[in-house]
C-alpha cells in the first residue's frame, strides 16, 4: 500500500496528460485473494476504487477523479504454459502485451491482438476496454481472444471461469459481460486466452493513394484476394510530418500524398508475391514502397506506430476514437477538419486509423479552451453517420456525456440495471462509462 504523495503521482495522471485526480492510496495486491480482500475492505466502508493496469489507456478510465483507492494490478504477472491441445494459456491481469507475446512466441504460437502500446498495456486493461489494435481484421478484438476469466465482484466475492471451454451454453456469459466493462462491473484478475498460429513471414507495403476513397475501394479486393492480410492502416500527411519531426524519419515519398495505406501480410511462407500482385493492380495508386526483411518492415511501420507519441509530443490533444460504417469513412475524413475549424479555428486535426473497421483516431491539437466543443462537433458528425463515439479505447471519463449519441435510452437503462445489480454501492470505477 503506497501513500507517499511523490510515489502516488504516477498513478494519478494518465499517459496523455489529459486526466488526473488525487487518490487516497494505491494498493498493489499480488494475487486474486489479495485483490478480493482489498475490494471487501472497500465495500465494507463504501470506499470507491479505480482499477489500473499499465496506465496507458486513452480515455481516463484508469486514473482517480478524486479520493478513490487506486487498485494497481501490475503485480499479477503469472503466465501459464501454453496448452497445446486447446491452443490456450492463462495470464495474470498485470502481464504486459509484450511479455505475453515473448512468452507465446517462445512456445511457437502468437497472440491475436497487437497494438503500439504493447510494452505498457496489460492484458487485464486490454480486456476491460475490449482493446482492438492493428490485427482486428484478421483475429478480432480482445473479446474474441478471451475464453475465460477470474474476477473479483464488488462485494469481494470471486468468480472463476478459467476452464477454457470454447463451447459453453449455460446461460449468461459473465466473462464476456466483463470484457469492455472498463472495471465498472468487476475486477478482472486473470484471463484464459486463445493463441493463434505464429506466422514469421511478413511483407509490408506502404501505398501512396490519391484519396481515402481509393483505400476504402481496395478493401473488398483485399478481403477477397489476400487471406494473408494482417493489417490495413490509414494515415495522412499531417501525421507523417509530426512523426518525421519527432522520430527524425525521412520522407517516405518525394511527392505530396493524399492518403497513406499500410498493408501487412503474414504467412508461413513469403506472402510478398500475392501482396505485390495486388498492389500492382490497385486503383488510385501514386507510389508504393515494399519491405520484407525485419528492419525494413519496422521502418515502414514506424510511420504509423509513432503517431500517438508524436502527437503527444506536440501538446495534449483532444483524443477521439470513433468508428463509422466503412463506406462513410471518406466523407467523414473530408468533413472533420471543417467541423473542427468551425469551433476551434487554430486547431490541427490529425487523423489516422484502422481502415477495415471504419475506425478513425481523431486527434485535435491546439484546441485551446474548446475541448468540449471540439468533442461535441466531432462526435455529432460521427453519430449522424450511424457511427460509434468509441471504437476501441472505451468510454472512460472522457465520453460519458456523449454516450447517448451511440446508445438508445432503452440500452442505457439496461446497462444501468446491470451496473446496479453487480455494483449496488457504485464503488467500482465511479464516473467511468456513466457520468
Ligand atoms: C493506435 O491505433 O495507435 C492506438 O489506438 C493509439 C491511439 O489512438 O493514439
Ligand atoms: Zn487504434
Amino acid at each position: 500500500m503506497l501513500v507517499d504523495p511523490d510515489v502516488l503521482s504516477s498513478y494519478e495522471h494518465d499517459w496523455t496528460g489529459r486526466f488526473s485526480g488525487r487518490s487516497s492510496c494505491v494498493v498493489r495486491p499480488a494475487d486474486t485473494a489479495q485483490v478480493a480482500a482489498v475490494v471487501r475492505a472497500c465495500a465494507a466502508v463504501g470506499t470507491p476504487l479505480v482499477t489500473q493496469g499499465g496506465n496507458t489507456g486513452l480515455v481516463g478510465g484508469g486514473v482517480p477523479s478524486g479520493g478513490e483507492v487506486v487498485l494497481s494490478l501490475r503485480r499479477l504477472t503469472d503466465l501459464g504454459e501454453v496448452d497445446r491441445a486447446a491452443g490456450q494459456l492463462s495470464a495474470g491481469a498485470g502481464v504486459t502485451l509484450a511479455d505475453l507475446q515473448r512468452h507465446v512466441r517462445a512456445a511457437g504460437v502468437e497472440f491475436g491482438v497487437d497494438l503500439a502500446a504493447r510494452d505498457s498495456a496489460t492484458v487485464g486493461g486490454m480486456a476491460a476496454t475490449n482493446a482492438g489494435g492493428i490485427r482486428v481484421l484478421r483475429y478480432g478484438s480482445m473479446r474474441a481472444q478471451v475464453l475465460g476469466a477470474e474476477a473479483v465482484l464488488a462485494d469481494g466475492s470471486v468468480v472463476s471461469r478459467m476452464g477454457g471451454l470454447t463451447k459453453d451454453g449455460t446461460g449468461y456469459d459473465l466473462v464476456q459481460l466483463l470484457i469492455g466493462s472498463e472495471g465498472t462491473l468487476g475486477v478482472v484478475t486473470a484471463l484464459r486466452l486463445k493463441v493463434v498460429p505464429l506466422l514469421r513471414s511478413s511483407c509490408v507495403a506502404l501505398l501512396a493513394l490519391e484519396s481515402t476513397q481509393a483505400a476504402v475501394d481496395l478493401l473488398p479486393v483485399l478481403r477477397e484476394r489476400l487471406p494473408q492480410l494482417a493489417a490495413a492502416e490509414l494515415f495522412y500527411e499531417l501525421g507523417v510530418s509530426l512523426v518525421r519531426r519527432h522520430a527524425g524519419l525521412p520522407a517516405p515519398f518525394d511527392a505530396h500524398v493524399p492518403a497513406y495505406l499500410l498493408l501487412e501480410c503474414l504467412d508461413r511462407s513469403d506472402p510478398s508475391e500475392a501482396l505485390l500482385d495486388l498492389v500492382g493492380e490497385a486503383q488510385g495508386l501514386l507510389d508504393a514502397r515494399v519491405a520484407t526483411d525485419a528492419a525494413s518492415v519496422r521502418a515502414l511501420w514506424a510511420y504509423r506506430e509513432a503517431h500517438t507519441e508524436a502527437i503527444n509530443a506536440e501538446g495534449v490533444p483532444v483524443k477521439l476514437d470513433v468508428s463509422v460504417p466503412t463506406a462513410t469513412l471518406p466523407g467523414l475524413v473530408e468533413q472533420l477538419p471543417e467541423v473542427v475549424a468551425a469551433v476551434s479555428p487554430a486547431a490541427r486535426t490529425v487523423l489516422f486509423g484502422h481502415v477495415n473497421e471504419g475506425n478513425l483516431h481523431v486527434n485535435v491539437l491546439d484546441a485551446g479552451e474548446e475541448h468540449d466543443a471540439v468533442t461535441e462537433a466531432v462526435l455529432q458528425a460521427v453519430a449522424s453517420r450511424g457511427g460509434s463515439i468509441s471504437s476501441e479505447h472505451g468510454v472512460g471519463r472522457a465520453k460519458p456525456a456523449w454516450l447517448h449519441l451511440s446508445r438508445s435510452q432503452t440500452e442505457l437503462a439496461a446497462m444501468r440495471a446491470v451496473k446496479g445489480a453487480l455494483d449496488p454501492q457504485g464503488i467500482l470505477n465511479p464516473g467511468v462509462i456513466f457520468a
